[in-house]
């Protein structure tokens, strides 16, 4: 697809102040640190319009992106960073939870995972609460630069396996280095619009 403009609506924590539009909407989930912005970022060819960061836990709220006036990518906090306090972990597990579960136009949730690493115990328990809910769901193996080209196809099946993905679910290689996997994911979510 060819962003034409792209633009950050709000960064919201409950759900009276997301936007009311009713047009398709992806969102994201990942670990920590995984690439879930720099994902948004390379999908609408922004540098730094959704924040990312080395540190794991940049991103702490729902922050809606706008792309060419016709759907939305909605950057979520990551899971899985060890310096949370029980607190903050409940509350997160409450918004991610209220969304995922309530938002009308979410027409996909795209689980971002690494590549290099299988998936971990909190991958799994995400791509199962997804699944339990009955969210059409992508996913995204990223990082993809950091490995021989080689090597994707074998690191591509042991994810798959580690999440016990379903056979109808799809996952896509991904680079926010080197673009890699872009349009083919845009395609794929040309499907859900
Ligand atoms: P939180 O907001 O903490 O949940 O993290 P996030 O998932 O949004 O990660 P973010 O996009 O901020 O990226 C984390 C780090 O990984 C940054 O230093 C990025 O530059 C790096 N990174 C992300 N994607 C890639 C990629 O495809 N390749 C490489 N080499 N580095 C990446
Ligand atoms: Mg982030």
């Amino acid at each position: 697809m060819k962003v034409t403009s792209s633009d950050i609506v709000i960064s919201a924590v409950k759900p009276e102040q997301y936007p009311a539009e009713p047009i398709p909407e992806f969102a994201l989930a990942g670990r920590s640190n995984v690439g879930k912005s720099s994902f948004i970022n390379k999908m609408i060819n922004r540098k730094n319009l959704a924040r990312t960061s080395s540190k794991p836990g940049k991103t702490q709220t729902l922050n809606f992106y706008i792309i060419n006036d016709m759907l939305h990518f909605v950057d979520v906090p990551g899971y899985g960073y060890a310096k949370v306090s029980k607190s903050e972990r409940a509350a997160w597990g409450k918004m991610i939870e209220t969304y995922f579960t309530s938002r009308e136009q979410l027409r996909a949730a795209l689980l971002i995972v690494d590549l290099r690493h299988p998936p971990t115990r909190d991958d799994i328990s995400m791509y199962e609460f997804l699944k339990h809910y009955e969210l059409p769901l992508m996913v995204i193996a990223t990082k993809a630069d950091k490995i021989p080209k080689g090597k994707w196809q074998k690191h591509l099946k042991i994810a798959r396996e580690t999440l016990g993905m379903d056979k109808q679910d799809e996952i896509f290689l991904f680079s926010s280095e080197t673009g890699e996997g872009k349009d083919k994911i845009w395609g794929a979510l040309k499907k859900y619009m």
